[in-house]
């Protein structure tokens, strides 16, 4: 039997709860869909290390109930990375249309790299169209109250760092 693997690739520096809300959503469609964290991210410093965010995701998926959601890292391309784990497509969320811009270059460039990889797009809940991971260590940083964006889970981590974004 052919099983569908997809991937849902991102910095989650940290996992926000509209992450989260995809995740929900992605899972209910595939077989099996694999978080995977960019290693080699250029945005700068990160709030979290890349094992803080594993631990972090791996916590909120068992905390979910998600049974066919994992989470690993990578490096490189990303449709590398999704032809070694056999995967048939990537899973991206579009928040609002200024998303689509850079998302549909980023589905097209990745198509010229590799034509057999789709890209699927979801839109999370409505009440998550703002949420972002920038926004949030921007607010938390400023000592605005986050708590309702990101799992519980990642809000003791974020207190735990103090307002060292
Ligand atoms: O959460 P982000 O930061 O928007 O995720 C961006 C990500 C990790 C999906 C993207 O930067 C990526 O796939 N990087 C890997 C390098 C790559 O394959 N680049 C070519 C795609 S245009």
């Amino acid at each position: 039997m052919q099983t569908v693997k997809v991937i849902y690739p991102g910095t989650f520096d940290p996992l926000t709860n509209g992450h989260l809300d995809l995740i929900a959503r992605g899972s209910k469609l595939v077989d099996e869909l694999v978080v995977a964290i960019l290693r080699n991210s250029d945005k700068g410093v990160p709030l979290f290390s890349v094992s803080e965010r594993v631990e972090m995701i791996s916590e909120a998926i068992v905390e979910s109930g998600f049974t066919n959601v994992s989470v690993t890292t990578f490096d490189g391309l990303l449709v590398d990375f999704a032809r070694a784990q056999g995967a048939k497509a990537v899973l991206r969320g579009i928040r609002a249309i200024s998303d689509y811009e850079y998302e549909f270059q980023m589905a097209m460039m990745n198509r010229k790299l590799d034509a057999k990889l789709e890209t699927l797009f979801m839109m999370p809940a409505e009440k998550y169209t703002y949420v972002s991971s920038r926004l949030i260590k921007g607010v938390f940083k400023l000592g605005g109250d986050v708590s309702e964006l990101v799992p519980p889970l990642v809000m003791q981590r974020m207190k735990a760092k103090g307002k060292t974004v």
